[in-house]
């Protein structure tokens, strides 16, 4: 097994046995592509979204926050354009019956070959003249390609012919769009301005896999941000500057991420610049992020199909257009998986007996660890129990803690490190006399002797 896949299964294995993230639906077997986090990957995720509320909206005063929700009318679908072009195209093994998605199939099979654009006869067409084979038993007997649009459809009232389908959001971008005008009225920002937004979408993926990486619910973090058409290209590199900061913030190392143009078939319907972040996966360069100039597509649109004017008066001009947009979008799900492989190490120590063991830690920034920090009573002594608890009192409103009085100290350290845990709070008897504890620096093992006094202002510069 090479490298690259032997992390892959490292980080699933960790997340599966440190709760990280567990099966959806585990005890009924399951159900294919959905997952759940478990109580440390709600803690990265919480800290996560929390780090990325407050670098793009609580520390700008042009952007500001909304929570939309899920379901919305049909209608705004049908305007987005997501009803009739938010598709892929599929294609079915004959034989074995694995379902594909025609363009991966495709790029998998044949080398240099780019397939944006082109209709499902065309890439038919491909995949019988190059005799591609199912990936799973070698069969070229395919059906024809079709187009599936990836929004999942569900009825309100009791019986699903009562009224039409309402969707699923596909993004969140829509829930921001078509709030402009009231969050325009309410806070009176003035252009440039963004409106942000956090959640849950939906797709109904052909080929979802790769674990949390591509699946049919997932959580998003993105913003429209409004601006004259003449500002997008100044803004667009702006934007790219900035959700490069955000990655060194949360901790994705560079080294691991490239920029990548969309070629123009490759576009989305309503953009007319895209750039991918990608990120270096074990399964290959694959999208983390998005960058979209989605000129004035969707307030146009909304504005033509709703019959409300969405149009902006600029009171220094006299002005009044429709805005134009740039979109920074991303994953949140994707984000925690990237967190994830980038902060898995193996170090080799010896134990006190000389002993090599392999040590795994997480290294996590503190800002975003599940726990800032674990509080160990050297031994299950009530004494040390006691002062451990009012330890706990006099942090727990200010950072998330772990308690743990089971098994040696060195195992205790072992499983902070591995689930990312800054600092090891070790009480001794000691403790009981000078009122101080050790600290344990996660990243270097180095042990300090601190005041218990000083504990959280030291504790909070750390974690910060
Ligand atoms: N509003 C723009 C938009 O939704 P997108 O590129 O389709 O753009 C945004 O999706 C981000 O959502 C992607 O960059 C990716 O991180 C994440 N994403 C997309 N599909 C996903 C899926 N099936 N599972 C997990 N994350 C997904």
């Amino acid at each position: 097994m090479d490298e690259k896949n032997d992390l892959m299964e490292k980080v699933v294995s960790l997340c599966k046995r440190r709760g990280f993230v567990f099966q959806g639906s585990e005890i009924y077997g399951g159900l294919a592509n959905t997952w759940d986090l478990g109580p440390l990957g709600a803690e990265l995720k919480n800290n996560v979204l929390r780090a990325w509320w407050k670098f793009f909206v609580h520390s700008r005063r042009d952007v500001v926050g909304i929570d939309a929700a899920i379901f919305m009318n049909p209608k705004v679908w049908e305007a987005s354009g997501h009803v009739a072009n938010f598709n892929d195209a599929q294609v079915d093994c004959k034989d074995c019956k694995k379902r594909h998605r025609a363009d991966h199939l495709i790029e998998d099979s044949l080398k240099d070959i780019k397939v944006e654009g082109l209709t499902p006869a065309d890439l038919t067409k491909i995949i019988v003249e190059n005799g591609i084979k199912c990936p799973n038993c070698g069969s070229k007997n395919f059906t024809e390609v079709r187009t599936f649009n990836l929004l999942f459809q569900t009825h309100i009232g009791p019986t699903a012919n009562d009224n039409e389908p309402v969707y699923l959001r596909g993004e969140i971008a829509q829930g921001m769009f078509v709030n402009f005008k009231n969050v325009l009225n309410t806070t009176r920002k003035k252009i440039p301005f963004g409106i942000a937004s956090a959640g849950k979408a939906f797709r109904n993926e052909i080929t979802p896999g790769n674990f949390i990486f591509r699946t049919l619910e997932f959580d998003l973090m993105e913003f429209e941000y409004f601006i004259k058409e003449e500002m997008w290209e100044e803004k667009f590199e702006y934007w790219l500057d900035e959700m490069h900061k955000w990655l060194d913030l949360v901790g994705i190392r560079k080294e691991n991420t490239r920029v990548r143009e969309h070629t123009k078939d490759e576009l989305s319907h309503y953009s007319k610049r895209t750039v991918d972040i990608e990120y270096n996966t074990p399964f290959g360069w694959k999208e983390l992020y998005g960058l979209a100039y989605r000129t004035n597509f969707d307030l146009t649109r909304h504005s033509e199909s709703s019959g409300q004017d969405l149009n902006y008066f600029d009171q220094e001009t006299g002005e009044k257009f429709i805005p134009h947009v740039l979109e920074p979008t991303f994953g949140l799900s994707r984000t925690l998986l990237m967190i994830l492989l980038d902060s898995y190490n193996e170090e080799e120590i010896e134990d006190s007996n000389g002993n090599k063991e392999t040590r795994i830690v997480l290294k996590l920034k503190p800002s975003i660890a599940p726990f800032k920090a674990a509080i160990l009573p050297l031994m299950k002594k009530q004494e040390l129990l006691d002062k451990s608890d009012q330890i706990f009192d006099l942090l727990k409103n200010d950072l998330a803690l772990d308690f743990d009085v089971t098994g040696s100290i060195g195992k205790r350290y072992r499983r902070q490190d591995e689930i990312g845990t800054p600092f090891a709070i070790t009480v001794d008897y000691d403790s009981l006399e000078d009122n101080a504890v050790t600290v344990r620096d996660r990243d270097t093992a180095k042990q300090e002797r601190v005041k218990i006094d000083e504990l959280l202002s030291y504790l909070r510069e750390k974690t910060r």
